[in-house]
């Protein structure tokens, strides 16, 4: 039995995750703000130290796998303090619990929203660990309405996809033997995207945004079995990369600029 930390894991694709592990026989560890083992706040400093130690504690000192899952998209300064610190702090804050099973890995969810039109400025001051700035940013972005306001999303993910990139490298994760990867989805179907979806509008600016050739809208199972391979014991190599798992809507958008 290995010993799971989901995020996010009361709904959507961590309460999938959550649940396909249980069923499998694993011990899952859930955090989210209600209906989970440990209830936390993942968008401020404290929840996310909580968190921890918590996670520690139920773990009794092993954690063999975490999934960050957790995650908004609303036209908000939260969103790159829960989308971004709110994964790699608690990330870090883990890594002595990681350390101490013999074949511990990381997965997050990122988005090929990461692909999107987004603030630099945002995604280097988070990449720079200096969230008190890169709140400040988003206010100024949000402040200008919900269209500019939505490049909170984009950049909170592109910085998370890039954060992957060059931690996983690092003498923390790669140093610790530990795989640290990103799955990045297209429109998955979960309570995130209910209310988008609910109209032939919505829908269409949606499709437009993210075109997806092959099956198109995913089911929360299409994310969560990836994550589950890659923060399996089979995963010895996986590391640093960021796979769209997302109907070919990157291969669509970014076509050969790989
Ligand atoms: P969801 O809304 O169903 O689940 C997200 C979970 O995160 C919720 O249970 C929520 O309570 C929790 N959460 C939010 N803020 C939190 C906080 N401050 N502290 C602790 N927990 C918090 O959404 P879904 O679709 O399952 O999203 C999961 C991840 O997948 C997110 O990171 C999202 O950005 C990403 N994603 C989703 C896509 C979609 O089309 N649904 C597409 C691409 C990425």
């Amino acid at each position: 039995t290995r010993t799971y930390v989901i995020t996010g894991s009361a709904s959507g694709i961590g309460a999938t995750t959550a649940e396909t592990l249980r069923t499998r026989g694993e011990k899952v560890i859930g955090i989210d703000l209600r209906n989970a083992d440990i209830e936390a706040d993942l968008s401020t400093p404290d929840g996310r130290a909580s968190a921890a130690a918590r996670a520690t504690q139920l773990s009794d000192g092993t954690i063999d796998a975490v999934i960050a899952c957790a995650g908004i998209s609303a036209p908000i300064p939260a969103t790159i303090s829960v989308n971004y610190f709110g994964v790699t702090e608690l990330l870090t804050a883990l890594l002595p619990a990681l350390r101490a099973s013999d074949a511990p890995r990381v997965a997050v969810v990122s988005s090929m929203a990461s692909l999107q039109p987004n603030s630099p400025e945002l995604v280097d001051a988070a990449l720079a660990g200096d969230e008190p700035r890169a709140i400040e940013i988003a206010e100024g972005l949000a402040a200008q309405g919900a269209l500019i306001g939505y490049s909170i999303y984009p950049s909170s993910k592109r910085a998370l996809s890039r954060w992957v990139r060059r931690a996983s490298i690092s003498e923390d994760w790669a140093g610790s033997g530990i795989p640290l990867n990103a799955v990045a989805p297209g429109t998955v179907l979960t309570p995130m995207t209910t209310e988008l979806l609910a109209t032939p509008e919505g829908t269409q600016m949606v499709d437009a945004a993210v075109p997806m050739p092959l099956n198109y809208h995913q089911s929360p199972e299409s994310i969560a079995y990836l994550l589950i391979w890659l923060t399996s014991s089979e995963n010895t190599h996986l590391a640093g990369q960021v796979i769209y798992d997302d109907g070919g809507a990157d291969a669509t958008l970014r076509g050969d600029d790989i």
